[in-house]
């Protein structure tokens, strides 16, 4: 296979838990790097383009829920393959049809650096628009948490927030959490390491349904 060919194939995504990869360019809000959010947690997303219904319904869910990302310390930043002048028309309309100011800034990435780099390119999709792919970025910089959707099918903007506080929960307690995990839920305690801790946690506060099945709740914890 040439290189060419692998390329088109296997677009180079990048990995979790290292850094994102670095950028700097051009968007609605003026120049941005990756670097400027350092000490906050970026959501960066793409969508395939502008002036599309499905993206919209995406921007005006994004946009409404920007009070409780920055809540969250966390910013939200697009992107897609079109020009900061479609994307400020776009935004634009949004705000004329659909009551809905767009607060965060988006890319213009038509050299489609940023998307490659990001494997936002996905060629079974298209060669020439980003899928809805999804990253959350923590504040050093490094990739936490990433979701590829396909072109068809809008994304849960809720599922965001709720991997962003799970993430952040994790972080704090160095404890991982289940399925649809929400604020206020019991935790899940990692797995023991060693036959001792196995027996220990047994013995222990945690509500323990086997070895290595124990949860925690956070909220009794902090009030003991
Ligand atoms: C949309 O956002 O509506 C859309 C974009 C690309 C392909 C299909 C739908």
């Amino acid at each position: 296979m040439n290189t060419q060919t692998q390329e088109s194939q296997c677009p180079s995504m990048p990995r979790l838990n290292e850094p994102a990869p670095d950028f700097t360019a051009k968007t609605t809000h003026g120049m941005r790097s990756l670097s400027d959010y350092r000490g906050r947690w970026l959501i960066l997303f793409s969508h395939p383009a502008d002036f599309t219904p499905v993206c919209t319904t995406e921007f005006i869910a994004f946009s409404k829920a920007y009070p409780q990302f920055q809540a969250l310390n966390c910013d939200l930043l697009g992107l897609s393959i079109d020009s900061t002048f479609a994307h400020i028309a776009w935004t634009r309309t949004i705000r004329e049809k659909f009551g809905v100011e767009v607060p965060f800034p988006i890319i213009e990435d038509l050299s489609m650096q940023v998307a490659h780099s990001y494997g936002m390119i996905q060629p079974g999709e298209s060669d020439t628009s980003a899928v809805r792919a999804t990253y959350v970025i923590d504040p050093e910089g490094k990739l936490r948490a990433m979701v590829l959707y396909p072109m068809t099918n809008g994304r849960s903007i809720a599922e965001f927030l709720r991997i962003l506080k799970a993430l952040q929960t994790s972080d704090a307690h160095g404890v991982a959490t289940p399925e649809n995990w929400k604020e206020g839920e019991a935790v899940i305690v990692p797995p023991p390491a060693t036959t001792a801790d196995a027996d220990a946690r047994m013995a222990g506060e945690d509500e323990c349904t086997d070895w290595f099945f124990c949860k925690r709740s956070l909220e009794s914890a902090a009030t003991t």
